[in-house]
């Protein structure tokens, strides 16, 4: 394998996975999140879309300018008005990319673009031309490829590649491919675009079939070296094509992929699924390939024997080689700071001292009250303390009464700025007290979307995490909180994200955000 024929990574999570209902982000979110996949060693992060809104510009931003080494790309239709903000947003990029599409089949260009054949390629010319008045690197996809005909496709990707692109993206935006279909296609293009041994043929599917990690790898397998993909595969209904999914397959059978490989250290893929999940509160199915809690896990007696006598027998890669930390006592009550700090390092956590210390506090609190403490436990106290940061207003102490006989009722203290405050509330249930005491004592105007609760860990202390989604002016916010009682944590984590909401910077001028 020659130097530059390794696969690229082109991690689409704040874009394109962060565009699927259930998944948005605030700042802090994205930049937190950019870090830890810029840690796991991609090619290209594609932080946002940056006309579509303005929280969507403030965030490519930000991750240009904090993210040094990775290429940070913006989306841009073929709109001046898009390039040029999409450029804007860039400034600060060491790596700048501009990522500039348009739709190429007759369904999209008849229903949606109303334009003709001749006008889509003005657009591209154009489009990639202003890109490269602001950048080298310059990425052009032909939305609904897959559905597109085949020649005229070929006429719009050689306009792109004349105007300056050096990466063609065919994408199977609506997830109706198939692998030998697709792995056709790019063969195609590869064969009829001049001066392709140059090109970086990159692909990027949907997976409305099931199929988008299939068809993907069968596009490496026709000369593409570029792969679009999120973690945990998030994105548009049914997701993109799951980054962990491709990374394993190609280090796990090299034998069938000619050794091709990507440059990601696969010891932080498993961190880099669960701050994802902990920011988004959409958990990972237990069966989810690679990532899933059952993913390594052995039930049948015959497997388990195998794997203990030898891992190989039924174990095709280690839970060790995508970072998955064994579940082991990790942390008792004598544990000290650095303990902790080494123990979220190796998980993936790398926290600055307020975080540490913040954390440190809720340890030292959930150890009196839990004999072993767990890496669950431990992401759950990340999650609520450093995900989900503090703000104006602190849970102080709580006090419920419910049961068969008497009206569920709540007394909640919260400080506000640092001053305490009391209110008493009954509801449905004692959770639903509690909700209304604190809505109450804040003020907020927020709904409730959704709540979870899941137990962490086995046992009889084990911590109940409860998660809750809340919007209110058009915003959304997701809420974490952990404790051995469950209206606890169920009440730290509407305070948390009532928290967030309070911080979100407005989206004021928003244009449609899909495509
Ligand atoms: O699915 C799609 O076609 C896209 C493009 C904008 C790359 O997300
Ligand atoms: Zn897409």
């Amino acid at each position: 394998m020659s130097r530059d024929d390794h696969i690229r990574i082109f991690d689409t999570t704040l874009r394109d996975g962060e565009q699927s209902p259930g998944c948005s982000m605030n700042l802090p979110e994205k930049l937190t999140l950019a870090r830890q996949i810029a840690k796991l060693g991609v090619d290209v992060i594609e932080a946002g879309f940056a006309i579509a809104s303005e929280g969507d510009y403030e965030a490519v931003r930000a991750v240009a300018k904090e993210i040094g080494d990775t290429k940070v790309a913006s989306l841009a239709r073929t709109g001046l008005m898009d390039v040029d903000r999409a450029a804007k947003a860039l400034e600060p990029a060491a790596l700048p990319r501009i990522h500039t599409f348009i739709a190429t089949s007759d369904i999209h260009l008849e229903h949606k673009l109303k334009m003709g054949r001749e006008q889509v390629l003005e657009e591209v010319d154009r489009a990639v031309r202003r890109s490269r008045e602001f950048c080298d690197d310059v990425e052009f996809s032909a939305e609904d490829a897959t559905r597109s005909d085949w020649d005229y496709l070929v006429q719009v990707f050689r306009c792109a590649v004349e105007a300056g692109a050096t990466t063609l993206n065919v994408p199977d935006t609506v997830g109706y491919t198939t692998p030998v279909e697709y792995h056709e296609l790019i063969r195609y293009l590869r064969e009829h675009i001049p001066g392709s041994e140059r090109l970086i043929f990159s692909l990027h599917c949907h997976n409305d079939l099931g199929l988008a990690v299939a068809n993907s790898l069968a596009a490496v397998q026709a000369g593409a070296r570029q792969v679009e993909c999120t973690v945990n595969g998030i994105g548009e209904r049914a997701g993109n094509t799951a980054m962990e999914e491709v990374v394993m397959a190609l280090k796990t059978r090299p034998d069938v992929f000619d050794g091709l490989d990507t440059r990601v250290n696969t010891r932080e893929i498993y961190p880099t699924s669960r701050l994802l999940s902990s920011i988004i509160g959409v958990p990972v199915q237990p069966n989810k390939a690679i990532v899933g809690d059952n993913a390594f896990a052995h039930e049948a007696g015959i497997h388990q024997h195998g794997v203990l006598q030898k891992a190989i027998t039924y174990e095709i890669m280690t839970p060790q080689s995508i970072g998955r930390p064994s579940n082991e006592l990790v942390l008792g009550k004598h544990s000290g700071r650095h303990a902790l700090r080494d123990r979220l390092k190796e998980m993936g956590y790398e926290l600055d001292a307020e975080a540490l210390q913040r954390v440190f506090r809720q340890f030292k609190d959930l150890a009196d009250r839990k004999k072993v403490i767990y890496n669950e436990d431990l992401e759950a106290l990340v999650g609520e303390s450093v995900v989900a940061r503090r703000g104006r207003f602190e849970l102080g102490d709580l006090l419920i009464q419910s049961g068969t006989f008497a009206t569920p009722g709540a007394t909640v203290e919260i400080f506000i700025d640092g001053e305490a405050h009391k209110a008493t509330a009954s509801g449905d249930g004692p959770v639903d007290a509690v909700f209304r005491a604190i809505t109450e004592l804040t003020g907020t105007r927020a709904e409730l979307q959704n709540y979870q609760v899941k137990g962490i860990t086995g046992g009889m202390d084990a911590q109940g995490e409860v998660t809750v989604i809340i919007s209110g002016d058009d915003q959304r916010a997701i809420g974490h909180g952990a404790h051995t009682d469950i209206i606890v944590a169920s009440a730290r984590a509407y305070v948390n994200a009532i928290n967030k909401l309070e911080s979100m910077p407005g989206r004021a001028g928003d244009e449609p955000r899909g495509i």
